[in-house]
């Protein structure tokens, strides 16, 4: 039986796009599939400034082809497309000093929360901050933020919503938040790509982005749409989450994204009964993963109630109880990451 176009796109189906966990196929980087007999030639065009990226995928697939039954042989040839026009055209955006994601591994560890925070933090610190929620799937920060009213628009730009001194803009603010939003890899990209370009931030010395959990499309569209300064993962100390964070920081490395640091969140329990401190997800995991990756453990932020009914009441830590053990504990991350961006 002679092979068909289909068998090779369907074997291409398995290679992931490096770090992501998408494959390259859904990517539409797959152009051209020529079959003469059992020989197979497979163009493919990329847009990236890394030619390391296109030589992993040609010898993924390559291999991957290699492997099919009735296989004679198989050359992949990647098109390097440097900035070409297009969908995944990275473009700084005028006016914005920093873009600094927000991200982990796992979902649930606090990234919003300390999106919220950090950003508040920095606004206290005098920066100008713009605060953009691309957690398409479950948008959190317009709640955390006591944002109740939707963005205007005028000259084809959305205006972000200013609350306690931060600019915010939000899927949260453009979905009915009882609907559910099935959300397909296109979809995402223009989301991601409209947030950044067609919002009207003016200028900012930072934009935070809170982003999904794991390395799904939404992480990958925001990298290759706009050159976002570093990355703050945040993570609980057990090995769990660790592991999930090591996933994503490699995937910020493969594009390279630098990581500016990491946010140990639920590190401890201060019990204000005997004021004794729990370890209650064990303790050093986030030192040993920052130390691992040479960069600075920002701050260890216990678990406190005030964190979660600040969220949940629309009144964050950072504004309500900003000398607590947890405000004190996002200020001093701030105060790192504004060393590290000045
Ligand atoms: N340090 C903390 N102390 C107490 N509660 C916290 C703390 N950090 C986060 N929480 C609470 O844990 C819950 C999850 O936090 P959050 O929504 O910030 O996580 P997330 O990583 O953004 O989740 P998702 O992956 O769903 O986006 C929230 O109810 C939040 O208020
Ligand atoms: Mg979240």
């Amino acid at each position: 039986m002679p092979l068909t176009e289909n068998q090779i796109r369907d074997a291409l189906k398995q290679v992931k796009y490096p770090g992501f966990s998408r494959d390259i196929v859904s990517f539409g980087i797959v152009k051209n599939i020529e079959l003469q007999g059992n020989r197979c030639n497979v163009q493919m065009s990329l847009t990236t400034s890394d030619p390391k990226i296109a030589d992993q995928i040609k010898t993924e697939s390559e291999q991957t082809l290699h492997k099919l039954a009735g296989i004679g042989s198989a050359t992949v040839t990647v098109n390097l497309q440097a900035a070409a026009p297009g969908v995944f055209q990275q473009q700084r955006v005028q006016g914005i000093r920093h873009s600094v994601a927000v991200a982990s591994g796992k979902g649930g560890v606090g990234k919003s929360t300390v999106a919220v925070n950090l950003s508040l933090a920095l606004s206290r610190l005098g920066a100008r901050v713009g605060l953009m929620d691309c957690d398409i799937y479950g948008p959190s920060i317009p709640l955390m933020m006591n944002v109740k009213t939707f963005p205007t628009a005028s000259d084809d730009r959305l205006n972000p919503i200013i609350s306690f001194d931060v600019k915010l803009m939000s899927m949260g603010f453009l979905v009915d938040p009882d609907s559910p939003v099935i959300w397909r890899g296109p979809m995402v990209t223009r989301t991601v790509q409209q947030f950044v370009h067609h919002v009207a931030w003016g200028d900012l010395d930072y934009l935070v982005i809170d982003l999904p959990p794991g390395t799904g499309d939404a992480q990958l569209s925001l990298c290759q749409t706009l050159p976002l300064s570093g990355a703050v993962m945040v993570t609980t100390p057990q090995e769990v989450a660790l592991i999930d964070v090591r996933k994503a920081i490699g995937m910020f490395q493969k594009v390279n994204v630098p990581i500016l640091g990491i946010v140990e969140n639920m590190s401890f329990f201060l019990c204000p009964s005997d004021n004794k401190r729990y370890d209650i997800f064990g303790a050093g995991g986030g030192q040993r993963e920052a130390d691992r990756l040479g960069v600075p453990l920002m701050s260890q932020i216990p678990i406190e109630m005030a964190v979660r009914e600040g969220g949940d009441a629309g009144i964050p830590l950072m504004v309500g109880s900003p000398q607590s053990t947890s405000g004190r504990a996002f200020l001093q991350a701030a105060e790192i990451l504004r060393k590290k961006l000045p």
